[in-house]
Formats: structure tokens, sequence, C-alpha cells
């Protein structure tokens, strides 16, 4: 049993890792200060394990206070660190916030894990990474392009600062990157959400479906797609969690070839918007309220990877699709409480 300790443990895919960590045996610990998450994610955490998860309610930026975590767990064996900002459109307006917040907390976690001899990172990437890329699908050897947004430039810079670390300490370090992760954990104790308004598609459909809002706006219909909409690559939460606690006992069992790898995480197949919503009406038996709007800026046509390297390595692989992605957030928004 290895103690882990997850940053963002209470938020959309960290509580859900939390989850897989324990089911899988592991001791964790958490540090997320609720600055996008909720404190009851930990009671959801506690219904599913049985476990109440100790968390620590400190900012990351705060060297300080992250030193007195380490100190107080000299046994940590991994980090899998998700605490960053995250909404797209606002580090547009902020970019100086999203720099300061996402990468000093990177920079004090890995003065801690260079003290604490803690050899072992995962760190939450995005294929934002890629930016536009054009050849699909995507693999991991395919070459960052020009972030779309400063969000996604910390999410390069964060990439780069932990591929200098690996070369120069003795620590290993997992890249995970995300393609839309979306879903709930079939329990239905946690899930997304989000304290800003929804901006992703899944949350969207479900707000419009629970009467939260008006509509579903379709982002344009006319893209040069089977059905106009614009395609993305959409794996559920679950999977995902359940690939961070195979990168940990990869990393764990020495099995990574390089001090630095890289991992895309989806299910390597498209899916279009109006797929997505037929998907929900299906396994909701709902009829949705939306209407095709213009393109939204900034927005890629299509993008979506494979798997293959993450199942050749690591021996992960998806096991669910669009509809249990739909099925399961549905069935967290009718019944969340925050
Ligand atoms: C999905 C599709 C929209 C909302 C973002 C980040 C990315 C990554 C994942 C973290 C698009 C369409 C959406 C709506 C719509 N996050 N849409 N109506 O933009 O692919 O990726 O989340 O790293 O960095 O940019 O996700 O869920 O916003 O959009 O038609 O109300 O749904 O146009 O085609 P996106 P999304």
């Amino acid at each position: 049993m290895s103690k882990v300790l997850v940053t963002g443990g209470c938020g959309y895919i960290g509580s859900h890792t939390l989850v897989n960590l324990i089911t899988q045996g592991h001791e964790v610990i958490s540090i997320d200060n609720f600055m996008n998450a909720y404190e009851k994610a930990l009671d959801g955490i506690r219904e599913i394990t049985g476990i109440r998860v100790k968390n620590y309610p400190i900012d990351l930026c705060d060297a300080g206070e992250l030193a007195r975590v380490f100190d107080e767990h000299p046994d940590i064996e991994a980090v899998i660190h998700f605490a960053a900002l995250k909404a797209v459109g606002e580090s547009v307006e902020r970019p100086l916030l999203y720099f300061r917040n996402n990468i000093n907390s990177l920079i004090n976690i890995l003065d801690q894990a260079v003290k604490h001899k803690v050899k072992n990172i995962i760190f939450s990437s995005s294929c934002t990474v890629y930016g536009q890329a054009t050849d699909l699908p995507v693999t991991e050897t395919t070459e960052m392009k020009e972030a779309e947004s400063p969000y996604g430039r910390t999410k390069q810079i964060g990439e780069y600062i932990l591929k200098d670390i690996a070369r120069l300490k003795d620590i290993n370090v997992l890249s995970l990157r995300y393609f839309n992760p979306a879903g709930a954990h079939p329990s239905a104790k946690i899930g997304e959400a989000p304290r800003v308004i929804a901006l992703n598609l899944v949350p969207v459909i479900m707000e419009t479906a629970a009467g939260k809002r008006d509509k579903c706006l379709v982002f344009g219909d006319d893209y040069n797609t089977r059905d106009g909409s614009c395609v993305r690559d959409y794996i559920h939460v679950v999977d995902l969690a359940d690939a961070h606690t195979k990168a940990v006992s990869y990393l764990l069992a020495g099995k990574n070839t390089d001090k630095y790898e890289v991992f895309n995480l989806c299910i390597g197949d498209g899916i279009t918007v109006l797929e997505a919503i037929r998907a929900f009406e299906k396994v909701s038996g709902k009829k949705l309220n939306y209407e095709v709007g213009p393109r939204r800026p900034g927005d890629v046509v299509a993008i979506y990877s494979n798997y293959e390297k993450a199942q050749r390595l690591l021996g992960w692989e998806p096991q669910y699709g669009i509809e249990d992605i739909m099925r399961s957030a549905w069935q967290w928004e009718q019944v969340r409480e925050y």
C-alpha cells in the first residue's frame, strides 16, 4: 500500500481518482482549497469507499503551508497534480492569474518533491497542448502548436518544466493529456460541479435538461464534418480515474523507460455535438431543447486521438462510451446538491 498525494482531490477528476486509488488499495491524502470544488465531495467519496479522505484546504501557492503537509507525510510515494485553474475564457481575460496560480503551484510541488525525495509525479495535462491540430488522430508524437489560450499555455509550460526537472533530478514524470472528460461516478455520489456557470457541452446539456437554463446552443452546424457540428473525443471520468491509478502502478513498478513520458487519454473516437445530444436523448428518454447558433470563436473543427500507447504501456483501455457518459451525468444531475 503506497501513499499518494492528490492535489485538487475534491475537484471533478480528482475526486473520481481518489475513489479509484482507494478502491485499488492505495492510501491517499488530498490538498484542495475548494476554489473550484466543494467539501461535500469528501462525503461522496466516503459513501462510495467507506474512507474519509484527509484533505488539507491550503493554497498550493503558499510554499510554507505546502511544506508542512510534506513534513507531516514523509512517506508520500507519488503525487498526482490536478489542482489548477481551467476556464479557457477566463484565462484569456486574466492571463497573469493563470500563470501565477498554475505555474507557482507546480514549482512549489516540485520543490517539495525534490526535498522529500518523492520520485513519482503525474501531471494533469490536456489535449489543448496540441493547439489547432491538423493531422488526425493526434498521437503523443504530434508536435505542440501555439496554445489557443493562456490556460493551454500553462499546461504546455508545466510540461516543459516537468521535462527539465525529470532530466535533472531523481524524479519520474508522466504527463497525462486528457481529451474531453465527461460523465460521473455510476453511484451518482460524485460528479462535475462547476462553481462558475457551465461552459462545456455535457454540463450544458445536463443543466438544460434539468431546467436550469433555457436551451443548449449548438455552436455551428456548417463545419466540414459528417453532420456539420464539431467533433470531439469524450472520455468518461471513471476511465480517466482508472488511468491515473494505472499510471501510479507503472511508475512505482519502475516500468517507465524514460524519466518523462506522455500519454493521451481518450476513447479514440470522434463524436459530433449533435450525436452527443442524440445519445443524451436516447438514454434519458427526454427531448433536449437545443438550437443551432453561430460558431464559437476559437473552436477547432475536430480533434480526437487514440489510446494505443496507454493500452500498450499502462495496460489501460476505456470501458465506457458516450451513452454511459450521458447516463451517468444525467443521474448525477438529478440528485446533486451542489
Ligand atoms: C465541446 C464541443 C463546442 C458548449 C475544452 C477546453 C479544453 C479541454 C476540454 C481542459 C465543441 C460544443 C459546447 C455548448 C456547444 N479542457 N459546444 N454548445 O472546447 O472541446 O474543450 O474542454 O483542458 O482545453 O478548451 O470542450 O465542452 O466546451 O466543447 O455546441 O454550449 O461542444 O463547440 O465543439 P472543448 P467543450
